[in-house]
């Protein structure tokens, strides 16, 4: 697996367009996992190259942000907040429930392709807690008894955003 000769360049403008270059590298990786659909090791060994970096450096990148994903995931992304408040109103339990329904552990892709579930620090909307960011919809106080609504709704939306394709807005 390789990134093409198009995403390249993309990240060489990316790495030109700041004093230095690594201050790049979030975008960059935006950009090798719109192309990869995620960041398998041999990918952030890739950008690790074209940042002059070791491949480690890249790889403690990846693994803090949970917007990267080194295994592929579904359509749409179950973002669900595992932090104290929510977890104080049963944030727990609604990651159980929706775990046994698509049959995944957290991280992994529903055997369909559409959902990965991905516990997450606070989302920043504890006054809906629990809660979780399904796609770009923030979705609560969620009841255990609306997680199959849940999902039928998010499975009608188009699902990932690009985040390339907001640089590609941003620079016309
Ligand atoms: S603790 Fe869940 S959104 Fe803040």
């Amino acid at each position: 697996m390789k990134l093409s000769e198009q995403t390249i360049q993309h990240i060489l403008n990316l790495q030109s367009e700041y004093p230095v270059k690594r201050s790049a590298l979030i975008p960059a990786l935006h950009v090798a996992q719109e192309e990869i659909g995620y960041l398998p090791l041999e990918i952030q060994s890739e950008v690790a190259m074209l940042f002059g970096l070791e491949t480690n450096e890249v790889h403690s990148v990846v693994t803090f942000y949970d917007m990267f994903y080194e295994h592929p995931v579904g359509k749409h992304l179950l973002h669900v907040c595992k932090n104290v408040s929510c977890q104080l109103r049963g944030a727990g339990n609604i990651l159980q429930k929706l775990c046994e329904k698509l049959q995944v552990a957290p991280h992994e892709m529903s055997k369909d392709g559409e959902f990965t579930v991905i516990p997450s620090e606070c989302l920043g909307a504890c006054d809906r807690a629990p809660m979780m960011i399904a796609d770009t919809k923030v979705i609560g106080p969620i009841l255990e008894n609306q997680i199959d609504q849940i999902l039928d709704n998010v499975k009608k939306n188009s699902g990932r955003p690009s985040p390339t394709k907001n640089v590609e807005e941003y620079h016309g």
